[in-house]
């Protein structure tokens, strides 16, 4: 898509979410991603198991792939709770004078996941399998650029959409 109608395409996208309102756009958030994120991280760490395994004389191995992804996993669980228990119904009640600080915090919280997607890009070579790669190897790196995909999104609505609906000078 040439830069200015992917401009656009992003605006239109802002600005239905943001005639919908924050409750819309919170169900969106949790049904889209944080459920999705719960099922498709345990599937891919066991792949990523089960490639490490079998495939460790393999000069492309993925080695540590599996602990990145069960630590992406962990804090993301915990972050997501968060939300979930504390920021999101702050949301829904309308606001509150100090909604300023958890929104920091988890926008701090984004900024590890950059990080985290940056080492899940080193480990998998951008997701991109050797050319002798199995099945399971193929299969282990679509659900790591699922996963890479799915979070940018999710922390694009969050940081770009819903957070600033709460925050002063939005
Ligand atoms: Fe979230
Ligand atoms: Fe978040």
């Amino acid at each position: 898509m040439p830069f200015d109608s992917a401009v656009a395409a992003e605006r239109m996208l802002e600005n239905a979410w943001t005639q919908a309102g924050p409750a819309a756009l919170i169900d969106h958030i949790v049904q889209r991603f944080h459920d999705v994120h719960r099922a498709q991280f345990p599937k891919a760490i066991a792949l990523a198991r089960r490639v490490e395994a079998v495939h460790q004389d393999h000069p492309r191995c993925p080695r540590g792939l599996a602990d990145h992804l069960a630590v992406m996993a962990d804090h993301l669980i915990s972050h997501q709770a968060r939300e979930e228990a504390v920021l999101f119904p702050l949301m829904l009640a309308g606001g509150h004078p100090i909604i300023g600080h958890p929104i920091s915090r988890m926008e701090a919280e984004h900024r590890d996941v950059d990080e985290q997607l940056l080492r899940l890009a080193m480990l998998t070579t951008d997701c991109t399998p050797p050319t002798d790669a199995c099945g399971s190897w193929r299969l282990l790196y679509r659900a790591c650029q699922e996963i890479t995909g799915d979070l940018r999104e999710h922390m694009r609505l969050e940081n770009n959409i819903l957070f600033p609906m709460f925050l002063d000078g939005s």
